[in-house]
């Protein structure tokens, strides 16, 4: 290699696209003996206030605290650190983000402190904006499903309301005709009372399924009870399909679950087979939710009448948007969002390729 000048080495760091900067150690807090011109850039200081001085001089008391810790770290290790992000506050400006790789350096039986810097700023900054517009994608996509489900909740009320005015048409005929009699009043609103039970059973089980349960921890909860809270919710829509709803689940099953979560799950997984079976011409139309036992949980299998979900379907159900509905029918996230759903419960949820009727398992532990 021909001879380098020190000119030439110098022009090379300053040519950089990284902060570089080089302290001595020889006593702490190490001092300042390189900095080359990204170093301005990054840190907002100019070269030649620099020399000479410690972090103290330059940073916030904090700030200097910890380069110094990082940077003896680095040299009693005798091995490359790296900080991937952390924030700093430039001189006169805002709050940059940095990543920093603290190399030990050894030159003359002296010790320093090599820094190597890169201004990670604008990265981040995308990487939130990225983020953002995900949540904010996944948000909108949550509404619509919420305005699909309300439809779908309206029709559940709508058919209880309806028998009530049913019942109150039949009074005011009878009372119009002189004709009411205690006795046959008091069937009546036995009746209107059962079924504006029905309503209120339908909105407790939805204001218990919209609950936000980011913050709660699983627990052990009766499987039953979530499951016939679904179907408060869901089971007048089946009805008026003609589809029927079977539940074997023993009273006493418990799993370690999140209430609301899997009460989610489960309105998802029988809203997809719902809206798959009113597609389909066959007579036979049914849902059936039944358990196996497995070695320290359960498998909850929710199975349709439907034959199965075609092969290059399948590869792409949990995919997040992905939907074979038409526009404004389906988001595509009821699948995904109920797998990360059971995940968080330390569960499994899975198509079951076996089986001869469409089938969806949910693993959760006892
Ligand atoms: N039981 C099922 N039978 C047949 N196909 C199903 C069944 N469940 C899901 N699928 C298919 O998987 C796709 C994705 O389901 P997913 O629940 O993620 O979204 P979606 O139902 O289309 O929309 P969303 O749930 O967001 O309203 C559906 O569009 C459908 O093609
Ligand atoms: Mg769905």
């Amino acid at each position: 290699m021909p001879e380098v000048h020190n000119y030439f080495i110098h022009d090379l760091l300053d040519s950089l696209p990284l902060a570089v900067f080089c302290k001595d150690y020889s006593t702490a807090p190490g001092v300042f003996v390189y900095w080359n011109k990204s170093s301005e850039e990054v840190f907002g200081f100019e070269r030649s206030s620099i020399i000479g001085k410690t972090d103290f001089d330059l940073f916030a008391k904090e700030e200097a605290e910890f380069f110094m810790q990082k940077d003896l770290e680095t040299i009693e290790s005798g091995k490359t650190i790296f900080i991937e992000s952390e924030p700093i506050s430039r001189a006169n400006d805002v709050l940059r983000i940095l990543r920093t790789w603290k190399v030990p350096l050894v030159s003359n039986n002296k010790k320093y402190l090599l820094g190597i810097t890169q201004d990670i700023t604008e990265q981040k900054d995308l990487e939130k904006k990225l983020e953002d517009e995900q949540q904010r994608r996944l948000q909108d996509a949550k509404l619509i499903s919420l305005g699909e489900m309300a439809g779908g909740i309206a029709h559940e009320i709508n058919n209880p309301l309806a028998v009530i005015n049913g019942y109150i048409n039949n009074l005011s005929k009878m009372s119009g005709k002189k004709l009411l009699e205690p006795q046959k009043m008091d069937v009546i609103l036995d009746k209107m009372s059962d079924t504006v039970q029905r309503i209120t059973k339908i909105t407790t089980s939805l204001r218990i399924l919209s609950r936000d349960e980011s913050q709660v921890e699983c627990k052990s909860e009766n499987l039953l009870t979530i499951v016939q809270e679904t179907m408060d919710v869901c089971s007048n829509r089946f009805k008026s399909n003609n589809i029927e709803l079977f539940v074997d689940i023993s009273p006493e099953v418990k799993v370690q679950c999140m209430h609301v979560s899997l009460g989610q799950v489960f309105i998802n997984l029988l809203n997809n087979a719902h809206d798959a079976l009113s597609e389909l011409d066959q007579r036979e139309k049914w849902v059936k939710i039944f358990l196996k036992n497995t070695k320290n949980g359960v498998k909850i299998i929710i199975e349709d009448s439907g034959k199965g979900i075609e092969k290059k379907i399948v590869e792409k159900l949990f995919d997040p948007f992905f939907t074979t509905k038409e526009v404004g029918k389906g988001t595509g996230i009821g699948l995904s969002l109920s797998k990360s759903l059971i995940e968080k419960q330390g569960g499994r949820l899975y198509y079951n390729p076996e089986s001869e009727n469409t089938q969806f398992i949910i693993e959760l532990k006892k």
